[in-house]
């Protein structure tokens, strides 16, 4: 069985975002005082892991667990056991999850646990005082604990970076240095236009193919042809035994290989994380309606998934896009 969108892309990737909240507030990504959605609108675990089973039945092979921060959510260890379960007997090949780490060193051991092998950590800098700033709060030594803690439990690391000017533009080398140290991969990321969180992304925006340029002629870059199933494309170096990726929806639109939809904390279902469209599944979840009848909806979904997303960046612009990333978990 395959999902198959209007212009033939095959979806197999589905990112469940199990709680909009977050112990940190990084400044692309939220404003500082965020007003989070009450219990009573997120789904229960049962209505997440019964949504998962129809997308599994329907093709899906990859499961992503995002945010917010989806450590915050206190069953999120039963959930991921529970899908656990699934693995290898159902379509369904592999759980990840998508970190700000703060609270691996705590879970990282039950993570591996129950089956999650591979985990991206969001860090834009190794400085404490910078990633204070960022987050506009965050300890920076809690992230090293939480990705050391899983490295020791053999789970694969890849640290996401967005890249900002003006704040990180002058350590990527130094991020490359510090990630292959440790023996983990790195990927940047460019800022995108989501809802407004107080700074204009005009003064944040740093182009990736221009960053890329810079670092190449320091590491010499061999494009590889490896995916992680995800928008970034990888580089090795003589000089690094990591892979470096970028991700790049601005400069160089990957839309064309999408492979990927997305379910929010309270059951919407974003065909593209740059448009507004969404198909509200929790009433549906809530109500007496069979798995066919989700099964349906689904498939309508990927009958109007967009061609692509219409991020735009210029000075004074308003964000097209009404909500934060802490909605659908990038
Ligand atoms: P793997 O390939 O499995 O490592 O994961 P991934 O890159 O799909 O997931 P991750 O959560 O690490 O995403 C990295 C960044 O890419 C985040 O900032 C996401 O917002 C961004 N991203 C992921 N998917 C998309 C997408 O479909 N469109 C756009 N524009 N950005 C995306
Ligand atoms: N643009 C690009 N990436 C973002 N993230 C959060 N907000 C933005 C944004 N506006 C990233 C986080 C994390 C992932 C889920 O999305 O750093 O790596
Ligand atoms: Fe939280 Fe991640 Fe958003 Fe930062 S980027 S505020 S860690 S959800």
């Amino acid at each position: 069985m395959t999902l198959v969108d209007q212009f033939s892309r095959k979806i197999n990737y589905l990112r469940v975002s199990v709680t909009d909240r977050c112990d940190l507030r990084c400044v692309y990504c939220m404003k500082e005082k965020m007003t989070f959605l009450p219990k009573s609108e997120i789904l229960t675990l049962e209505e997440i892991e019964r949504l998962c089973d129809n997308f599994i039945e329907l093709g899906v092979s990859k499961i992503r667990i995002t945010g917010g921060e989806p450590l915050v959510r206190r069953d999120i260890i039963e959930l991921i056991k529970k899908l656990n379960f699934k693995k290898n007997k159902t379509n369904l090949k592999e759980i990840t999850l998508t970190s700000n780490g703060t609270l691996l060193a705590k879970h990282a051991k039950e993570l591996k646990k129950f089956g999650v092998n591979r985990i991206n950590i969001s860090l834009d800098t190794i400085d404490p005082d910078k990633y204070k700033e960022i987050t506009r709060f965050g300890n920076l030594d809690n992230v090293i604990k939480g990705i050391k803690e899983a490295i020791k439990n053999k789970i694969k690391v890849k640290i996401n970076v967005v890249a900002l000017k003006n704040f990180n533009e002058n350590e990527l080398e130094k991020l490359i240095i510090w990630a292959n140290k440790l023996k983990i991969d790195i990927t940047f990321i460019e800022v995108m236009p989501m809802e407004e969180t107080g700074i204009d992304r005009y003064h944040q925006f740093i182009p990736l193919d221009q960053t890329f340029n810079k670092l190449n002629s320091i590491f010499e870059f061999k494009k590889i042809d490896k995916s992680t199933g995800g928008p970034a494309l990888y580089y090795q170096s003589k000089k690094l035994s990591i892979n470096v990726g970028f991700i790049t929806p601005l400069s160089n639109n990957f839309c064309s290989s999408c492979n990927r939809i997305r379910i929010t904390s309270t059951g919407k279902l974003f065909m593209c994380l740059g448009q507004n469209d969404y198909i509200d599944f929790r009433d549906i979840l809530r109500n007496d309606y069979g798995n066919d009848y989700i099964k349906e909806k689904i498939n309508y979904a990927l009958k109007i998934k967009p061609k692509r997303h219409d991020f735009l960046i210029e000075e004074n612009n308003k964000p097209y896009i009404q909500r934060h990333m802490n909605v659908t978990g990038g």
